[in-house]
């Protein structure tokens, strides 16, 4: 049991810190990931804070998934970075052909936000005013992202994932196991101006340079869409419902035909599939999708996410495997902790009933925070907090906590 004393200090802390790093922006409001590397609007990162926020400050929750929508693009995208205006230039603002947004995306987690937001205050308006967006997004993903109609969605970029660098991408871009981020991001940059060169033409982007089916992105999709699927028929549209589950149901039937292999799923590239055998984090995001069956999940978390010489470091999780060439406890993506990694791991073990090892792993992502600060990830060996400082990631510890009530 996370005392209630810890309890009650991360809560201030995370109040605090998602005020403290709030933006007001043209009319908007969002929190910026961090004030000084990151003051952004990212896409994943204001699902987190909305998640978050649906726990104390309901109106911010709403204004930060509002934002996050205003810029949405005609074909449907929701660009994973928007630069409001005002917002000072850092090394993150590249040039993506556009004024005001990226031209990529990231993980959907916009129908999990909002549901999660909705069921606090049961505000319909709210939910209604979400779904148009929701819609065009969602749809524009499972047609522009999937050209051939195979019922997976496509990245058009490492970023896309929302980790960067993560070794489950070296292949396509050709680099070896271990190599400089300085490197990594120069390859990145190079597949960015291609992407420019076709202005972001998704398929063509896709057949040409860079095509991976990620498991994370799928797994995401997979549990969103069950969840719109619940707010279209919340909001009276059952038509619409039924579409969405059965998108989501093509998308599991896909994922275990073209990713799954002995037990476990990988990413694939290209249009023949190629499955991308490295151990990364990956291989348990299928159980926040609800994928395996129960025997398959307690394989997945017997042998590998509780394998101290794999995943269960002394500061778990690490986001690649100790047993790949790749690993670095330090790393960006490459080894290190992130709490939002653990907070998709303890909804994941939650739902298959896995609750001392979830309450284990929220009580470890705490104590990270108590012992380093809210930093942008951790040392899987040391514990040692690196990257952004008040970095926001750290108080999903609040959500996870609010999980394990339950
Ligand atoms: C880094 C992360 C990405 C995140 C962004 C803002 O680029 O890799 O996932 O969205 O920072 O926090």
């Amino acid at each position: 049991m996370i005392s209630s004393d810890r309890i009650e200090k991360i809560t201030k802390a995370s109040i605090d810190l998602l005020k403290k790093n709030r933006r007001q922006a043209d009319g908007f409001c969002y929190t910026a990931p961090a004030l000084e590397s990151y003051p952004h609007q990212w896409l994943w990162d204001s699902c987190f804070h909305a998640i978050v926020l649906s726990h104390f400050d309901i109106s911010i929750a709403k204004a930060e998934m509002k934002s996050l929508v205003a810029e949405q693009f005609d074909n449907g995208m929701i660009p994973h970075m928007i630069y409001w205006e005002g917002v000072k230039e850092t090394f993150v603002h590249i040039d993506w052909g556009k004024d005001k947004t990226s031209s990529i995306t990231q993980p959907p987690m916009l129908a999990y936000a909002v549901w999660q937001i909705f069921n606090q205050d049961k505000d319909a308006e709210f939910l209604e005013s979400m779904y148009r967006p929701m819609y065009h997004f969602y749809r524009y993903l499972l047609s522009e992202r999937d050209p051939r109609q195979n019922h997976l969605v496509g990245l058009i970029n490492p970023d896309e994932s929302g980790e960067d660098n993560s070794p489950r991408f070296d292949k396509l871009l050709d680099l070896p196991p271990r190599h400089s981020l300085a490197e990594n991001t120069r390859r990145r940059f190079e597949l960015f101006d291609k992407n420019k060169g076709c202005k972001f033409d998704a398929p063509f982007c896709m057949k040409n340079f860079f095509w991976v089916k990620d498991v994370p992105f799928n797994a995401i999709m997979v549990r969103n869409l069950e969840l719109l699927a619940l707010i279209a028929e919340t909001l009276g549209n059952n038509e619409d419902a039924l579409i969405w589950r059965e998108e989501k149901d093509l998308i599991v039937k896909a994922m275990a035909e073209r990713m799954k292999e002995d037990g476990l799923y990988w990413s694939t590239y290209g249009p023949d599939y190629k499955k991308i055998k490295v151990m990364t984090w990956a291989i348990f995001s299928v159980l926040f999708g609800g994928l395996p069956d129960k025997d398959e999940a307690d394989k997945l978390v017997e042998e590998h996410l509780l394998n101290p010489a794999e995943f269960f470091t002394t500061y778990p999780i690490s986001s690649t495997s100790q047993t790949e060439a790749a690993y670095d406890p330090e790393g960006f993506w490459r080894g290190p902790t992130w709490i939002s990694i653990n907070w998709f791991v303890v909804q994941g073990l939650c739902d298959y009933g896995f609750y001392d090892l979830a309450e284990e792993l929220t009580d470890k992502s705490l104590a990270l925070i108590e012992g380093s600060g809210f930093r942008e990830y951790f040392s899987s060996k040391t514990g040692q907090g690196l990257g952004a400082r008040d970095f926001t990631w750290g108080t999903l510890v609040i959500d996870m906590i609010e999980r394990l009530r339950e």
